[in-house]
């Protein structure tokens, strides 16, 4: 957890630390020092903008490099009318590369008329040799480049960037090392993502992220809790802990515990209401986590349980080490132990040798676990991976007739699903002023269902209870009681 640190009483004129997180405050000071005299030539501070693609995991390393900047003294810009833009990639599916490809395109005529900006590039795509090739050769105005590894580093680079005045590209192939107390940028104030672990070691057959986000690494859980009270203290009610497959956490610890015993450790932070948690791997998730969950009053009943395919034969191709009935199993084995529990999971279409008979294997799963919701995926070639050397990829008109297909009947169980709390009162976590009416308030459920109800803004933030009105298809209308 980030402690605040006094930048001006470093010495800026010694060496750099070799130590971090010393190091990264060391460079921070020196940015700030450019920032300081970029203010008195121009008469205002530089701004920085940052999108963000893809996970979760994405949006938390997106925070803290918002805290660094921070912390250097940019201001935050709503558009990429900007001093300083980031763009923190994703590569899961091909789209995501498109979108940045087309943004990218579109920020090199804003460079042309403003030079001097500093355009950056970091995240899972920069991972991959050839994208970083690509942008070296056909997008030469990009300043920076950075990988997943070392966002920690992020005012270093800067520095180095404006020292040498030319572009910097430094991506790491992988790392042991976690670097705490840095700072960090919420972007809600009530609610926050934990990282409790990083990487993942499965090599399902299609993913990239193995790749891209290295070895399983998990943080130690005095860590964690510290981070986690220090948050409550900040005024945080509900956690989102991190993970790409968080039923293995802590595994590779020197002194190994497991998720559950993680959970029952921050279920005893005071002050903290709820806690959520993503992703979780059907192979890994034991009983003992499934007693915690259905003994919790603060764990959300809702759990994101990826299925990816229904039938066992691609299961196996996608290396994914379990089955059609070992997942049907499972699940009703947490729906039992949880009452009222929403699922939900992801699924891919088109998996290559995926025939008619597989893709009816996983819309009879669909039926037969009834999710709350499902994000549906066509399956996307990753270069590297062993499913982009399988011979028999699906034609592209039989993936999109099965994807329409499926999607049709997710939505329908998934409104019948997660309306089943009609007429009831539930509690409801305030996140935001509605959208379209500010005369609304927008919240969740325990189990993650949207919930409208009339209220103002001093409510964001609070859970409070609320009756279930109305369902409209995948949230409700409701009113405080
Ligand atoms: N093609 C399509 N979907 C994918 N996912 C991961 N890799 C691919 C791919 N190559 C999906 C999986 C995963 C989610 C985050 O993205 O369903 O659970
Ligand atoms: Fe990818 Fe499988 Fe790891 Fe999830 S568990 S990140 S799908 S390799």
């Amino acid at each position: 957890m980030y402690h605040e640190i006094d930048l001006d009483k470093i010495d800026r004129n010694a060496e750099p630390p070799a130590e971090e997180p010393d190091r990264q405050y060391y460079f921070m000071a020196k940015c700030r020092e450019w920032v300081r005299e970029f203010e008195q030539k121009n008469g205002r501070r530089p701004c920085f903008f940052t999108q963000t693609f893809g996970c979760q995991m994405n949006a938390k390393d997106s925070e803290k490099l918002s805290g660094i900047l921070g912390k250097i003294g940019y201001v935050e810009a709503q558009t990429e009318d900007a001093d300083f833009v980031l763009y923190n990639t994703c590569t899961v599916r091909e789209n995501a590369n498109k979108r940045v490809y087309g943004r990218l395109g579109q920020l090199g005529v804003q460079k042309r008329k403003h030079p001097e900006m500093i355009i950056a590039l970091c995240g899972c795509m920069m991972q991959e040799q050839q994208v970083v090739e690509r942008i070296r050769t056909s997008y030469r105005f990009v300043d920076l480049i950075f990988g997943t590894h070392n966002i920690f580093q992020l005012a270093e680079l800067i520095w180095r960037r404006l020292e040498q005045a030319r572009a910097v590209t430094e991506v790491w192939n992988g790392t042991e090392q976690i670097v705490e107390n840095l700072p960090a940028q919420r972007k809600y104030p009530f609610k926050s993502g934990v990282n409790i672990m990083f990487g993942c070691n499965n090599f399902c057959s299609y993913c990239i992220v193995p790749y891209v986000r290295g070895r399983e690494r998990s943080r130690s859980p005095e860590e964690i809790i510290r981070e986690i009270e220090a948050l409550v203290k900040d005024g945080v009610v509900e956690v989102m802990l991190l993970g790409q497959n968080v039923n293995s956490y802590g595994k590779t610890l020197e002194q190994p515990i497991t998720f559950a015993q993680l959970l029952r450790q921050i279920e005893q932070v005071e002050g903290l209401e709820r806690i959520r948690f993503m992703t979780s791997h059907p192979k890994d998730l034991s009983d003992q986590l499934i007693n915690v969950m259905a003994a919790s009053s603060k764990i959300c009943p809702h759990l994101h349980l990826p299925l990816q395919s229904g039938s066992s034969r691609i299961l196996e191709r996608m290396n994914r080490r379990y089955t059609k009935e070992s997942y049907l199993d499972l699940a009703f084995k947490i729906k039992r132990a949880v009452p009222g529990i929403s699922l939900t999971t992801d699924i891919i279409v088109g998996f290559p040798g995926e025939t008619e008979e597989d893709f009816l294997e996983t819309m009879d799963v669909v039926e037969q676990v009834g999710f709350d919701s499902a994000f549906t995926f066509i399956y996307s070639k990753r270069t590297g991976t062993p499913a982009a050397a399988m011979e028999d990829q699906v034609p592209e008109a039989v993936v999109k007739d099965r994807f329409d297909r499926l999607l049709k009947r997710v939505q329908e169980i998934g409104a019948r699903v997660s309306g089943c709390q009609l007429h009831t009162v539930q509690k409801v976590l305030v996140e935001e002023v509605n959208d379209h009416d500010a005369s609304l308030v927008t919240g969740r459920l325990g189990n993650n269902t949207l919930v409208h109800f009339l209220g103002s803004n001093d409510l964001i933030g609070k859970i409070v209870d609320v009756y279930l009105e109305e369902f409209k298809g995948f949230y409700y209308m409701g009113a405080m009681r």
